[in-house]
């Protein structure tokens, strides 16, 4: 059903790649994964939710072309047509953002509605980027505003988790989030799935939290597990997603990996909307 409605309008579909604790890998997964699926022909647009701006100086955004960001379609009420700039990989584009988003919580106490700016934006500029098949967002470290508003524009959620002991601390309070704004704002809202970063598979303690996390999860687990790899943490300073600036390291291959089951996954929850 969903995939009938979402070809006749021509649509992407909207990624918001989410965890509301620090450092798990978030930007690395957009950045990564967007930039696998733009080398497949797909055309990909990454919305950098982040007062921090890791995806846009990871894909080489100067300060310059800051100027307008992601706040200014959320507060400012700017066209998205000015607010995308191409990057230097074919078929990626990127809304970049700016310090501006750190006051966004602040700058919207009183508007109505403010859980829908993004998708308010999404809904009246739809022209310009019905052409766009994935729109990926990069959430930053909180349950704030940016991440509600990414959430109430989603179709699908990737969990990052960090694959150490706390690895699914925080985890029920995200759920929980996720489940009221299904109940409430978006009912359509799914988990592709939750991914395991930065494993390290000569540490037993990784095996053992793969187990655990795989029990309590089961299916929304990603088959593919992306190992700890210093090229991957090497590439944003040389303003390359590492699937480019090593494209053979273990990271990049796992992120090519994931790159094939998130069409498979996608495939399935537009074609039958299962798990
Ligand atoms: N698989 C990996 N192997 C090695 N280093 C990694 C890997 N994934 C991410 N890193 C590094 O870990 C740090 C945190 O990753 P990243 O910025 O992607 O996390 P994040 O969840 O977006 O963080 P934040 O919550 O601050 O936005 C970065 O320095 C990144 O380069
Ligand atoms: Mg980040």
């Amino acid at each position: 059903m969903c995939t009938t409605k979402r070809m006749q309008n021509k649509a992407p579909i909207f990624i918001s790649v989410v965890n509301q604790k620090g450092g798990v890998g978030k930007t690395t997964t957009v950045l990564n994964l967007a930039t696998s699926i733009a080398a497949s022909g797909k055309k990909v647009l990454i919305i950098d939710l982040d007062a921090q701006g890791n995806a846009s100086t990871g894909l080489g955004i100067i300060i310059e072309q800051r100027k307008l960001s992601s706040y200014d379609i959320l507060v400012s009420d700017e066209d998205i047509k000015n607010v995308i700039r191409k990057t230097d990989i074919e078929n990626l584009f990127i809304v970049p953002a700016n310090q501006d988003l750190s006051s966004v919580d602040m700058d919207l106490v009183e508007v109505d509605k403010k859980a829908h700016m993004l998708k308010k934006s999404f809904s009246k500029n739809k022209n310009d980027f019905t052409n766009f098949d994935y729109v990926f967002m990069d959430c930053p470290p909180a349950l704030n505003m940016l991440t509600v508003n990414s959430l109430v524009l989603a179709n699908l959620i990737i969990i990052p988790l960090q694959t150490e002991f706390f690895a699914l601390e925080g985890l029920s309070q995200l759920m929980v989030t996720i489940k009221e704004i299904r109940n409430t704002l978006n009912k359509e809202l799914k988990i592709l799935g939750v991914l395991l970063t930065m494993y390290d598979r000569r540490n037993n303690l990784s095996i053992q939290i793969e187990d655990d996390v795989r029990s309590t999860l089961n299916d929304l687990v990603f088959n593919t597990v992306i190992p700890r790899n210093v090229k991957l943490s090497e590439a944003p300073s040389f303003s390359l997603p590492g699937v480019l600036y090593d494209q053979k390291c273990l990271g990049s291959m796992a992120y090519q990996k994931l790159a094939a089951e998130f069409f498979l996954r996608e495939k399935k929850f537009f074609n039958n909307g299962a798990v």
